[in-house]
């Protein structure tokens, strides 16, 4: 076996180290000054006007949901890791799923238009592996029906459309997860443009008490603490947010990195019988994840393995789609052509920002001794 490659590796250092021990020394390790930075500077990077530092990502779709009051419909793609539907149903509403572009793997904005119906109330474009959805037609979509728009901006933080940062179109939802562009270990944003929806976003992440121990310190009765709803206690911690800061600062080099290194595997990957990431014109593609299909479905997961023997720790993402996991396989609207033969030969290679020039020579001799090893099956 050769070069052992990991699916990724987060960018972490001695700054990032220096940012968690200068929380740890202050002695305040819940909800704090770190947290404030970094939501105004995560709202400034964006280009939105609130910022709200959380748990997850998982949390923010559910508080998004939640603080708009959606009870109905909600479209979106079932290409999708189970946590975005998961958000609707938790939160009280009702997921339909539409089919996607091939060739992006991004919500199909034609097959929005066909399961709109009168109890439609969302839509929650899920911008996959760095990319972001036609946003454009999404936008005109949604304010020609009067929908709302929740932005899973999981795995695209950084991407733009027409030079346009998602997250910024709707309300953003985005996850510090290790995988994602930027990490807190677990953690995530919600972005909005609205005041109102950011305070009832913040209260609900709050046990619904509308501030927060830190900004009760400066009150005349700072042991005050009034619940003007039932709540959640959804807070990034200190330390979290302290990693967030260093991360953040990093975060368009490091998807600079990423740009680079997947331009040099698609060279390197040229002649092989793999479709290679297709990145749209309008699109500034992050790179979250580093995706390619087999050209021949039914030799998709002896490819991944053959990688996988090889030290190339290839995976998939996603398969099986959410409407054919068990929870969700009564759902309306479950034909997604598309859907399923994307889920059927998509795999996801190494890519990170330190990926080195020896693992992606040891990425394609992986590929290429795989593909010989597959070529009589
Ligand atoms: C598209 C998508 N949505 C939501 C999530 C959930 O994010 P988190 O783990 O921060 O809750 C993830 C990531 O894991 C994801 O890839």
């Amino acid at each position: 076996m050769g070069e052992k490659v990991p699916l990724c590796v987060p960018n972490l250092g001695p700054e990032e180290l220096r940012s968690v021990k200068e929380v740890l020394d202050s002695g305040w390790l819940a909800h704090g000054p770190k947290n404030e930075e970094l939501e105004s500077r995560f709202a400034d990077y964006i280009g939105c006007r609130h910022a709200i530092s959380l748990n997850s990502c998982t949390s923010a779709l559910y508080l998004g949901i939640r603080a708009l009051g959606i009870t109905g419909e909600i479209i979106l793609p079932s290409f999708t890791f189970v946590a975005s539907a998961n958000a609707v149903v938790t939160a009280g509403a009702v997921p339909v799923f539409a089919d996607i572009d091939y060739d992006t793997c991004n919500i199909d904005p034609d097959s929005i238009e066909e399961r709109i119906s009168s109890r439609t109330e969302a839509i929650m474009p899920v911008h996959f592996a760095g990319q972001s959805c036609d946003m454009e037609r999404i936008m005109e979509i949604a304010n020609r029906k009067g929908l709302a728009v929740i932005e899973d901006s999981a795995e695209a933080i950084g991407a733009c459309w027409s030079g346009r940062k998602t997250g910024s179109f709707g309300v953003g939802c985005f996850s510090f997860f290790p995988t994602k562009n930027m990490t807190t270990g677990e953690g995530g944003m919600l972005t909005t443009e609205d005041p109102g929806l950011a305070e009832k976003v913040r209260t609900l992440a709050n046990h619904g008490i509308p501030k927060t121990t830190m900004e009760r310190a400066g009150q005349k009765l700072p042991w005050k603490r009034a619940a003007v709803q039932a709540g959640y206690n959804f807070r990034m911690c200190h330390l979290l947010a302290a990693l967030g800061t260093v991360q953040l600062s990093k975060l368009d080099q490091m998807n600079a990195l990423r740009r680079e290194r997947a331009a040099d595997l698609n060279g390197r990957l040229s002649g092989a019988s793999l479709d290679l990431p297709i990145a749209h014109a309008r699109a500034f593609h992050t790179y979250q994840t580093y995706t390619v299909k087999a050209k021949r479905v039914a030799i998709r997961d002896a490819f991944v393995l053959g990688l996988r023997r090889r030290g190339i720790e290839a995976s998939v993402h996603f398969d099986p789609p959410v409407h054919l996991q068990p929870f969700y396989s009564g759902s309306a609207h479950n034909v997604l052509p598309i859907t399923e033969q994307v889920s059927r030969c998509i795999m996801s290679l190494p890519l990170f920002p330190g990926l080195t020039s020896r693992q992606a020579d040891a990425i394609a001799a992986a590929v290429h001794e795989t593909e010989a090893e597959l070529k009589d099956l």
